[in-house]
């Protein structure tokens, strides 16, 4: 301290100067014009280039700490693991399970981040609806918790364990019939999808009668996912019932007791100024007397198991792009920024909504279209938006992109892919080198060249 007195207490000096951190919070409230916000996005676009994935690190502890507040005083065994597919990044999967999570995983790559990251098997549940036998051996040598999606599967995971010595710890996931009423393209929980056995025609309740037939495995527990970007309680309490019931005739018709009944993520969150999402607090407020009526009913308690991605990682992720160009059309004026659909697949892919921000601009509103890089017309990261009149070499930032947005990203017309760089305060670490054009000919052979 010098001699001049601390910072804090000298009246005549400004507040301590804005943090990045400031920044990203000012354009998430609409102030990207906010001195903060200038300072941050101009900084971190200058220092790491554009298009850049830019995380809150305190968004996500705080979404976490949120959802595990919500839950933890209303049911007494509760696991939360965090669904890797949202994020996969290992310094997100890493800062996700020293806040306790462990990990849903759909792939061997997912099930390698999260051992990497420090899960242990034990807490990684592998969930998807077509596994390979590579992947089916790996789990069940690893001790890696099989969710099986269908008796192929729960014979592949069978003859492992009698070849491998080892007892598969196994579930299965549950189709329940029931519509969360959210984007067909996510909607996984409806009798038409791809996923799960289905409660219909007794056909789950007969996989877990072979199951428990079947040496080398150990049933553990049963699984469900409804959907994706859910946003109303109504789906969750059915299926929570419908799951609590399955339980029961699990127990009365073939004496098993279960360690653990997931009722799976998709949370929905806000990406429009106004929406509410589905807080954390009032799933766990539907859930629980439900709960508590399925468990008396029961005679004993599993674990409640919960696997959100979207929830802990959304809200806290923001793609930074810059204007190439800005063009008025007889119809329309587009800004042509640096990124696309190869960027963020989202609008494209299920008319998604993220909204965008203007750097440093306020004021002088015109409605324009965000149009992407890519050489296709549904190229459109935002569709008639009123925003401030932006020019070349501003940036553009969409907000809400921690979640299914660099995980999603491709090579398309040959761009290397982006950057991603976690905040923390004032501190901005890369925790992704962003790709190269040298990446692009790394893996590529002329016929005739050696291999
Ligand atoms: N568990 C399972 C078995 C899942 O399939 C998923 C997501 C989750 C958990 C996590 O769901 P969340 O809490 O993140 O909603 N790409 C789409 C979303 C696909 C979700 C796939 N499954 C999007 O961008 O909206």
């Amino acid at each position: 301290m010098n001699g001049s007195g601390g910072r804090q207490n000298d009246a005549r000096l400004p507040a301590s100067a804005p943090t990045l951190r400031d920044g990203l919070l000012a354009a998430r409230e609409d102030r990207a014009d906010d001195p903060a916000a200038v300072h941050a996005f101009r900084r971190l676009a200058g220092a790491y280039g554009t298009p850049l994935y830019v995380y809150d690190r305190e968004a996500i502890v705080g979404r976490f700490r949120e959802f595990r507040d919500a839950f933890s005083p209303r049911f007494a065994k509760l696991k939360i693991h965090y669904a890797l597919k949202a994020n996969t990044n290992l310094a997100i999967v890493d800062l996700l399970h020293r806040e306790g999570a462990g990990a849903e995983v759909v792939s061997l790559g997912e099930i390698l981040t999260a051992r990497r990251a420090g899960v242990a098997p034990k807490d990684i549940l592998f969930t998807s609806s077509s596994k390979s036998p590579e992947e089916i051996a790996y789990a069940v040598e690893n001790g890696v918790v099989l969710n099986l999606d269908s008796v192929d599967e729960m014979a592949l995971a069978a003859a492992r364990s009698a070849s491998s010595g080892r007892t598969a710890r196994v579930s299965f996931r549950i189709n329940p019939g029931v519509d969360p009423h959210t984007l067909h393209q996510i909607n996984t929980g409806i009798a038409e999808s791809k996923f799960g056995l289905h409660l219909m025609n007794g056909l789950a309740l007969e996989a877990y009668r072979r199951a428990l037939g079947t040496p080398g495995l150990a049933v553990a527990g049963v699984h469900c996912h409804i959907g994706s970007q859910i946003t109303e309680t109504s789906g969750y309490a059915e299926t929570a019932r419908t799951m609590l019931v399955f339980v029961r005739e699990l127990k009365e018709k073939l004496g098993l007791r279960l360690e653990f009944l997931d009722l799976g993520g998709g949370l929905g969150i806000p990406y429009r100024d106004g929406e509410a999402g589905m807080p954390a607090a009032d799933l766990a407020a539907v859930l629980k007397p439900i709960w508590d009526a399925g468990v008396a009913a029961l005679g004993y308690e599993p674990e409640l198991w919960l696997e959100p991605g979207r929830y802990f990682v959304g809200p806290a992720g923001f793609l930074v792009t810059r204007v190439n160009s800005v063009k008025a059309t007889p119809l329309k004026t587009f800004l042509n920024v640096d990124a696309g659909f190869n960027t963020l697949v989202r609008p494209a892919m299920y008319g998604a909504w993220h909204r965008a921000r203007v750097v440093g601009r306020r004021g002088s509103e015109t409605t324009v279209d965000v149009a992407g890089d890519v050489c296709e017309t549904g190229d459109i990261l935002a569709e008639g938006r009123v925003l401030p009149r932006a020019e070349a070499g501003d940036l553009v930032v969409f907000l809400d992109a921690g979640a299914y947005g660099f995980v999603m990203a491709s090579g398309y017309n040959a761009r290397p892919l982006p950057a991603e760089v976690l905040v923390d305060d004032d501190t901005a670490t890369v925790i992704r080198r962003r790709g190269t054009l040298d990446d692009l000919f790394r893996d590529q052979i002329l016929p005739g060249e050696p291999t």
